[in-house]
């Protein structure tokens, strides 16, 4: 595997890539890498010539007392796990090559990224989406994988990608999870042994709500609250949202209409968990 340190180590070898004429697919990730990210590298493996990832702990996505400084770094054991997937190459870049003049110019996608997390979390989306679009920009490749965990993150960037006519397709790959249910994540790290148990709750509130949806119950609310309760039971208190939502636009919806979404972020101990579920998916 390749280490490109550096902009213009990235942009040799895109240059050859685009030479050669092979397909790149890009992996973007923040490190602390775990089977969700493993996954995607095979996804991209299986339909590109060449995969590309980069770790790059993105400071503009953070908000203020928000975990930046102990997010999860482990670039040695990263750089193992890739390589054991036959990533091609990895783009390793500093603050200062990804915002070399400081920060001026912002991508923001509108109200899409105000909801949810966005409604939680200010600016976050904008720090997503300007870093995105940079990475794509220094990159340039012609599929990019991202996972559905973070699905408000998948809707955010493909909109980016299509209002800005970009050159790449997004490819959305399912959550992976832990055997109970749980949905990896690098912030799982932060859970407590006893905290870890209550977070299985997340998954199986929305596993209630599929079968609810299955019995034929549509309303927002009454989805809602039967996530919320479960959650409660479990003694996940501290919930950021429960959300019944239309799944391209991420509307709220007062009754599901065709293809929902349900969505919820929740305070488990030291570490705010996402997870999602389409309704009437298989
Ligand atoms: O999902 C992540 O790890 C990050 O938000 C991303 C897409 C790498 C941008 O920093």
């Amino acid at each position: 595997m390749e280490i490109l340190n550096r902009g213009d180590a990235l942009q040799a070898w895109t240059a050859q890539m685009r030479a050669e004429g092979l397909r790149v697919g890009f992996v973007p990730t923040m490190g602390a890498l775990h089977e969700g990210h493993l996954t995607l590298i095979r996804k991209a493996r299986q339909a590109c010539d060449r995969v590309l990832a980069s770790i790059f702990v993105n400071p503009t996505q953070f908000g203020p007392g928000e975990d930046y400084d102990r997010y999860p770094r482990d670039e040695a054991r990263d750089r193992a796990l890739l390589e054991g997937e036959g990533c091609d190459a990895l783009f390793l870049p500093t603050v200062e090559e990804i915002y070399p003049t400081g920060r001026q110019t912002v991508v923001r996608v509108g109200a899409m990224s105000r909801v949810l997390c966005g409604a939680s979390r200010p600016g976050h989306f904008e720090g997503v989406t300007t870093v995105v679009a940079i990475l794509l920009n220094r990159t340039q490749p012609q599929r990019l994988y991202l996972g559905l965990k973070d699905y408000q993150q998948v809707c955010v960037i493909s909109r980016m990608v299509q209002d800005l006519g970009m050159p790449v397709e997004v490819v959305g790959v399912e959550t992976v999870r832990e055997a109970d249910g749980l949905a990896l994540s690098s912030r799982n790290r932060y859970l407590t042994s006893e905290q870890r148990q209550q977070a299985t709750a997340l998954n199986r509130a929305l596993e209630a709500v599929r079968a609810r949806y299955r019995q034929g119950e549509r309303g927002g609310e009454t989805l809602s609250s039967l996530a919320r309760a479960v959650l409660m039971e479990s003694g996940l208190d501290r919930i950021d949202y429960v959300a019944l939502c239309q799944s391209d636009t991420l509307l709220p919806l007062p009754q599901a209409g065709e293809d929902p979404i349900m969505l919820l972020a929740v305070h488990v101990g030291g570490a705010r968990l996402i997870d999602n579920r389409f309704l009437a998916r298989d």
